[in-house]
């Protein structure tokens, strides 16, 4: 069995959490875009290890890949093993895999990320790890792979031959190209080669042959779908494509393969960085939802912006997933409301429409249309089962499941393994 999941709104709707859930089923666990731009907290007893490279599988029996579609920082995958390794949690090479062929993002990535958003007059709020320099290289062919990586005198060769660019590049930017050529810099990505280079593998070949011996992958989406490099709202948007789709083609697995598409959604809405947000609250509720919900970036520690359920961009990312069912998270965040509201459509230019629009400048000119339903008082987060939500709980569930016409397979009520219960 082959499942994708991925983030149905701007990212952090908690895909880690109902991928450890689901990981002790699945004997691979795959992550297909992205880089240490994503974050997930993963709780093991009393520890907690804020990760952002590692896939949410590894703390059960699951093999864990990195596929070539990602961007890896190898500084940043050293300092995670070494995290877990503290905790006793060491990482194999048969317990990870990285592709042969993933990019590297190199210090020149991210001092560049950071020059470049900061002489940005209208900015991106990007996390500032290189992850879209990491990716213009991959398209421009001058990227450093993960085979070159872990081949000494390859990584050098290829480092003298980038060199004049990308310093070029930083000085550009009035940045300090020393980074790019410094010993210290070669002979630390030399040892990381060296570290890593066990690990190095053939993701498609893997998932493949697993596919063909009946056995189950899954594959693990990072950011969200309106983040997406192509459909999302450019340009407030990552540099990698979030959606279900880009998973057969980052990994290297036919679409013909794929049993189910499994998109994460939370009960309400959040973004960190720029970009339009229609059903953006900027009062209390807003606030509240904020504090209740923890809403702070597990990468960059930034507040994210907090909204109502937004439908129109739901009705989106379903028809760019393609999901067969969804997963609603933080359900207990919105308990002590006395109404809850949900944007079913948006005023534009006078007119109502129930899609977003293509641009987004019209998307920031949105007015939100909503439906007032009634709140719930009680606390949710320990509720073991939906029949156990009180009845306004279950409506929203229920009336969101109508509306967006996928229905709704899981339900969280907190951080917990045990906050997440099947319908
Ligand atoms: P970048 O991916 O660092 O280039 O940032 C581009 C945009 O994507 C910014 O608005 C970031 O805040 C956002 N972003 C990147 N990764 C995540 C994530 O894991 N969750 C939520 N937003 C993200």
């Amino acid at each position: 069995m082959f499942t994708i999941i991925t983030g149905a709104q701007f990212g952090d709707e908690g895909k880690g959490k109902i991928v450890d859930l689901m990981s002790g089923n699945y004997d691979l666990v795959v992550r297909f875009q992205g880089g240490d731009n994503a974050g997930h907290t993963v709780k093991v007893g009393e520890d907690v290890y804020k990760l952002h490279l590692i896939p949410s599988g590894f703390l059960l029996d699951s093999r864990v890949l990195i596929g070539p579609g990602t961007v890896l920082n190898p500084e940043v995958l050293a300092r995670e093993m070494d995290m877990l390794a503290e905790g006793g949690i060491v990482l194999t090479p048969e317990k990870l895999g990285v592709d042969a062929k993933t990019s590297i993002i190199m210090p020149y990535h991210v001092e560049l990320d950071g020059l470049k958003e900061s002489r940005r007059t209208e900015k991106i709020g990007t996390t500032k790890r290189g992850i879209g320099f990491a990716y213009i290289d991959k398209v421009a062919r001058d990227e450093v792979r993960m085979a070159d990586l872990a081949d000494p005198e390859k990584l050098r060769c290829r480092l003298l031959e980038l060199a004049p660019s990308k310093e070029a590049a930083i000085r550009e930017l009035e940045g300090d190209p020393a980074i790019v050529t410094s010993k210290d810099l070669m002979d630390k990505y030399v040892e990381l080669g060296r570290r890593l280079a066990p690990y190095m593998t053939d993701v498609s070949y893997e998932i493949n042959k697993a596919l063909e011996d009946g056995r189950n992958v899954l594959a693990e989406g990072a950011q969200g779908t309106h983040l997406d490099v192509i459909h999302g709202t450019q340009k407030f948007v990552t540099s990698s494509s979030t959606v279900a789709g880009s998973a057969c083609a980052n990994l290297g697995v036919g679409p013909t393969k794929v049993d189910e598409v499994l998109g994460i959604v939370k009960a309400y809405i959040t973004r960190v960085g720029e970009g339009p947000l229609p059903t953006e609250l900027t009062d209390e509720t807003g606030r509240r939802i904020q504090q209740v919900g923890r809403e702070f970036g597990t990468t960059t520690g930034r507040a994210r912006r907090c909204g109502w359920f937004d439908l129109p961009l739901l009705r989106k990312a379903i028809y760019l997933n393609g999901y067969t069912s969804l997963a609603l998270t933080k359900l207990d965040v919105l308990s002590g409301l006395a109404q809850v509201k949900v944007c079913v459509a948006y005023e534009l230019d006078s007119r109502i429409v129930d899609y977003p629009p293509e641009g987004t400048a019209e998307l920031a000119r949105c007015r939100p249309v909503y439906e007032d339903l009634p709140g719930w008082e009680s606390d949710l987060t320990g509720v073991k089962s939906f029949d156990d939500l009180p009845g306004a709980a279950q409506q929203y569930v229920r009336y969101l499941e109508n509306k967006m016409g996928v229905p709704i397979t899981y339900v969280s009520v907190g951080p917990g393994r045990e906050q997440t219960f099947q319908r």
